[in-house]
């Protein structure tokens, strides 16, 4: 396998602590999903591992916790002009170890980056107050400070953008960190790693534990006293056995965990701006996003005109190999993930649906599914159900806004939903009524730095990114002083 990057330095390969790179015992493959083949070999994190690096981190804390706001800011602006600066192979990485098509990975390296210049600017006005005291002589103060050594437990969809949304507020707070990337997608922490590295963070600040076993790993990050805080971006059902490992040692956590969007088109909708959205909501990353419109309510009316014009938004996606020129759809992560969108699909036809187009594997083969569309879909088939996590869109007719708030809300999940109308009055109403974190009104793409990203009910809590970002990774203490 040959890389073509400019600066091959950031493919390393090795485990990140305390500011060196560590040659370890055992390694594990990096899998190129596109073709299979084996792209590098890792060293492989192991719970041992999570120890040098929490002593580390906690070693390094009081040093950059007591620097200024402003110092750790410039630092923060030098990795992110760094990132900016290898874009490109920052990008070929990603494409490389996750699968989606360079161009989309070129955009989530400046998305990855705008959290980084987001949070170095954030991290200056941790405001605390003054309150006015009880008693004439009495002084209230609130501070704010870093909650303290911060692991970031990331996800291989998002491997550069996960890790900047959890790391940079924690670092722009004073905390140090500790990052345990996906098994699937550990090079481009590590490059991130190395640019940091550059950017002039002192030793110890930010750890990197790429990792084959996650699970061993991850206990050992959970059951550690001096980790305070985690942070991660994954399944609910790995959310849910965090909480229980963190009670022990009570540590504050952040999870934005699986959705399962609804995207609702009304009857007043503009349908050609409403197909365009639930093409972008529903095929970024082949459909492996947390915010990926899972279930597609289109109203009665415009139900036929909807499906005819997605349909042929459809046929102009190209699934093809990431590298490849004018590729908008990748591959699926791995057979797993694969074989899940088979049976959704299969038990969604099975029971009923109309398969429109695609529906089963892509001629490609490996793990490349044909982009699908599926109408007549009943919110009782586990494909409502269930997160798709794949390029498979399933429509469901509604008649009236009463019924699909019903059915859109009827759901554990609680991250995005999406609603297309021109209604005001009706949008604002369902868009309160909706349960989820985040709602967008005629767009199919919410993620930007400015905006508080999290769900509610079982998709998690604590919120990423915009001014909340930082508090995540922020306690408040406060002052009492007798004059
Ligand atoms: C995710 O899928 O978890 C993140 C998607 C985004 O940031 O837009």
């Amino acid at each position: 396998m040959t890389w073509h990057l400019s600066d091959p330095q950031l493919l390393q390969h090795s485990p990140f602590i305390d500011g060196q790179w560590l040659t370890v015992d055992r390694t594990f493959p990096v899998v190129n999903p596109a073709t299979g083949a084996e792209i590098a070999q890792v060293g492989d994190g192991s719970p041992a591992l999570v120890e040098q690096a929490v002593t580390a981190a906690s070693r390094a804390l009081p040093g950059w916790s007591r620097r200024s706001a402003y110092e750790r800011a410039d630092i923060l602006r030098q990795w992110y002009q760094l990132i900016l600066a290898h874009q490109e192979d920052l990008a070929n990485i990603l494409c490389m170890e996750q699968g989606k098509p360079l161009a989309e990975a070129r955009g989530e390296i400046t998305y990855g980056a705008s959290f980084v210049s987001w949070f170095a600017e954030e991290g200056l006005r941790a405001y605390g107050d003054v309150l006015p005291g009880h008693r004439a002589d009495m002084r209230l103060f609130v501070l704010k400070q870093p909650i303290g050594v911060v692991a970031a437990i990331t996800p291989w969809n998002f491997p550069n953008a996960m890790i900047t949304r959890k790391i940079a507020p924690a670092l722009a707070a004073g905390c140090t960190v500790i990052v345990k990337p996906a098994e699937e997608t550990p090079l481009s922490a590590l490059a991130l790693a190395e640019l940091a590295r550059r950017a002039g963070f002192p030793e110890g600040v930010l750890n990197v534990i790429p990792c084959e076993r996650p699970v061993a790993v991850s206990e050992a990050i959970m059951a550690h006293p001096a980790v305070r805080k985690v942070s991660f971006t994954g399944s609910t059902e790995v959310g849910k056995r965090l909480v229980l490992q963190s009670a022990p040692t009570l540590k504050k956590l952040s999870l934005e965990l699986g959705g399962n969007a609804p995207f609702i088109v009304m009857d007043d909708a503009d349908v050609a701006r409403a197909v365009a959205g639930a093409i972008t909501a529903k095929f970024r990353n082949a459909g492996q996003t947390c915010v990926c419109a899972n279930r597609i309510f289109v109203h009665r009316n415009v139900h036929d005109a909807f499906v005819e014009g997605y349909q042929t938004a459809l046929a102009s996606l190209t699934v093809g190999h990431g590298m490849d020129a004018g590729v908008a759809i990748g591959p699926l992560i791995n057979q797993q993930a694969l074989q899940k969108v088979e049976r959704l699909v299969s038990d969604a036809v099975d029971a009923g649906a109309n398969l429109v187009t695609g529906g089963g594997a892509h001629p490609l083969g490996g793990t490349f599914y044909a982009p699908t569309l599926i109408t007549d879909v009943e919110p009782s088939m586990d494909i409502c159900r269930e997160e798709i996590f794949g390029p498979v869109a399933a429509v469901i007719p509604f008649s009236s806004d009463q019924e699909v708030l019903e059915k859109a809300n009827f759901t554990r999940a609680g991250l995005a939903a999406y609603l297309y109308g021109k209604d005001l009055s009706r949008v604002w109403q369902l868009a309160e009524a909706l349960e989820y974190g985040m709602v967008g009104i005629n767009t199919g793409m919410l993620s930007t730095a400015a905006a508080p990203f999290g769900g509610i009910k079982e998709s998690g809590f604590g919120r990423e990114g915009s001014k909340y970002g930082l508090d995540e990774y922020l306690t408040l203490k406060y002052i009492a002083m007798e004059v």
